[in-house]
């Protein structure tokens, strides 16, 4: 499961010299072409809403192998979601943030969301949903 958090709706339109050009529909794309080479498949979801976004962890967690998030704003501020993906044992969770959090403002710095991640990928601009969703179909091909 690919999960986007707020705003990353407006991918492509929302401070393009920060995120890029390339819109969340390019974003989905990209990992369902990346998860196809690999032999898998991705479920692609974006939600402005905490709850939605625990939701849907809880069923990725039922359903699925793997999570490739990007928490956007979140990140910065739910224990919510750190707790949902810390119930997510044995499923890899790779998180993604388009640009480098560390060398933005302080208040981007920490993630509670790292706490509960296999790996965090940062920086990369959205070239960094495919690095995710390959590392993803690595671990899961590695067992
Ligand atoms: C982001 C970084 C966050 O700080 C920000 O709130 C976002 C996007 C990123 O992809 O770089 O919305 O997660």
């Amino acid at each position: 499961m690919v999960l986007n958090g707020p705003n990353l709706n407006l991918l492509g339109t929302r401070q393009p010299e920060i995120y890029g050009a390339d819109t969340l529909a390019d974003v989905e794309l990209l990992c369902a072409e990346t998860a196809a080479r690999h032999g898998a498949a991705v479920d692609c979801r974006q939600s402005n809403h905490e709850g939605q976004l625990v939701d849907w962890i809880h069923e990725a967690r039922q359903r699925h192998a793997a999570i490739v998030i990007n928490p956007a704003a979140y990140s910065h501020t739910s224990v919510a979601l750190l707790d949902a993906l810390a119930t997510c044992d044995g499923l890899p969770v790779i998180e993604v943030h388009i640009s480098n959090i560390h060398r933005r403002e302080a208040f981007r710095h920490y993630s509670y969301v790292s706490a509960a991640a296999t790996a965090v990928i940062a920086g990369c601009g959205v070239h960094g949903y495919a690095l995710a969703v390959e590392h993803a179909c690595r671990l899961l091909a590695a067992g």
